[in-house]
Formats: C-alpha cells, structure tokens, sequence
C-alpha cells in the first residue's frame, strides 16, 4: 500500500510557529537557487568557479577593479534578470501571517540579490548589503554602475573608485542591520534557518542565538549545514518546496490564503 509522503517538517513546527508572539529568519543563498541564482558552496556554486580571494575583497578589487566591477555587473544582470520564488513568497507571506495577529517577525538575509524585497518581505534586513546598489570608495556617495565605462568606473562627484555595497571578506556587517538580527534571534520563539551552509560568522551564529536563547529552531536545506547538529529541527527539503506547504499549514484552509489575497475569506 502506498503511504502518502506527509510534510518533511513536524506537527511540533507548526504548533510552534502558530503559538510564536516572534519569529525570526535567516536566509542564504539556497532560497535563491530554485530562482536560478547560484549558490557558494553548492558544487555549481560560484566559489567552484571563481576564488573569492580575487573577487570578493578591497585587496582583489583596488588591484583589479575592472574585474571585479565586471563580476558584480555580471551576478547584478543575472539577478536582475530572474524572479523570486515560491520560498522568497512564502517569508512574505510568514511575515504578514505572523504580523496581523499582533507578532514580530524579522527576515535577515546574507543574499544580496534583492530578491526578497521583490517578493513582498518588508521586515527585512541585508546582512551583506545589496548588489543593486554601489557607491565611491572615497566619498561614499551613490553611484550608478549601469554607466558605460571604458575601464574602472569612477565616481562622477570626485573621481574615486565605485564599488557594489556588498560586504566584502573581511570587512565588518553593516551594525544596525547585524544588531536588529541579532535581537531578533535572542527574542524569538521561532527560528527558521533557510539555504545557509553556516559557514560564515557572524551571521551563522545567529540561528544558534536563537537556540541558546530558547527559541525552536528549524534549519530547511537539502543537505545538513554546518550547525545541523545543533539546530532543533533539520526539515530536509528545498525552500521552494517546503515553505509553502509550512505556510500553508499554518493558515489552514483559508487563513493563510485569505491573508495573502488580502480579501477576506468570504
Ligand atoms: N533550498 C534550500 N537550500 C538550498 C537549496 C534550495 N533549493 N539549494 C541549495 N541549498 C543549500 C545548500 O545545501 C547550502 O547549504 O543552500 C546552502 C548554500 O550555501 P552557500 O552556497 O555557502 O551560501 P551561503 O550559506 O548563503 O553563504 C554565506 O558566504 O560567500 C559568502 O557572502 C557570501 O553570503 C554568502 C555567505
């Protein structure tokens, strides 16, 4: 007799999220492959292609700023080019779910590709920065990397260098966008730890945070991370699959739905 194939998440999860007064996130780039962005680390990933000693430094870019340039010009036109997914659409849909009912949600991500904004998430913040904005290495001011350079673009203000506002290797997380992650992972009840391999610290501690702070954290990856181990719940499957069908669960057969049309449910 064929079993039907429940859920990959548990029936504690779901209890969990919909007793949660605050919930928290934490995305990498898994939750953007099923969109056609690729990984890091993934055996298709850009580290397999490309080292990031070369591209993802101020060393690499003030020796080689046209390369460099051309790299983020490069993953800037590829994300520019692809949509979000049904996983990016879900965290949007958590965070309405969990907000109408009076709860605090937050969505940190180490992407840079802008595609959770795209996708509705409003409580949101980018641990390393965005690839759709830039700025001058001397003056900071904003700058547009969509205009045509024959060689490094350079600030049209004073002339220094123009750089994608990525967080390089290296260099520090912007401190507000860190502090407000770090809070919501040592108040939350629930932390869902989304398409990060955990590698990377700090951002990578924050789901561990949420752990040692007593919060039920839930790592959803195809693969076991680097703090699989030590994580309450490891729901094994894609963003693009399971956060819909969690989402789903939680809503029932219309709350979810009647929230993310907006209408009500009549
Ligand atoms: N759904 C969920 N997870 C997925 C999917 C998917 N469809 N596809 C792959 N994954 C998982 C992989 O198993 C892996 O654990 O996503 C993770 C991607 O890991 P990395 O490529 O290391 O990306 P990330 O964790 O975001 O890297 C962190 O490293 O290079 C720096 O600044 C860069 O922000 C990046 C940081």
């Amino acid at each position: 007799m064929h079993q039907p194939v429940g859920p990959p998440f548990s029936d504690t999860l779901v209890r969990r999220l919909r007793e949660a007064d605050r919930v928290a996130v934490l995305t990498g780039a898994g939750i953007s492959a099923e969109s056609g962005v690729p990984t890091f680390r993934d055996p298709d990933g850009l580290w397999q292609r490309f080292r990031p000693e070369e591209l993802a430094n101020v060393e690499a870019f003030l020796a080689n700023p046209t390369l460099v340039q051309g790299w983020y010009a490069h993953r800037r036109a590829l994300v520019e080019d692809v949509e979000p997914n049904a996983g990016h659409r879900a965290l949007a849909a958590l965070e309405r779910w969990v907000t109408a009912r009076g709860g605090d949600f937050l969505l940190a991500t180490q992407n840079v590709d802008g595609l959770h904004a795209r996708a509705g998430s409003e409580r949101l913040v980018e641990l390393h920065g965005s690839l759709l904005r830039s700025h001058c290495i001397d003056c900071a001011a904003e700058a547009d990397e969509s205009a045509d350079a024959r060689g490094p673009l350079t600030c049209q203000a004073c002339g220094g260098l123009v750089r994608p506002d990525v967080v390089w290797f290296g260099e520090q997380l912007p401190e507000a966008a860190f502090a407000q992650a770090e809070q919501a992972a040592a108040l939350a009840d629930v932390y869902l730890s989304v398409g990060t391999s955990a590698v990377v610290y700090p951002a990578a501690g924050l789901p561990l945070l949420a752990r040692q702070a007593g919060a039920y954290v839930a790592e959803v990856n195809p693969t076991p991370s680097d703090i699989a181990g030590r994580v309450s719940e490891q729901v094994r499957g894609t963003a693009g699959e399971v956060l819909p069908a969690l989402v789903a669960a939680l809503g029932g057969a219309s709350g979810i739905r009647g929230q993310e049309s907006g209408g009500n449910d009549g």
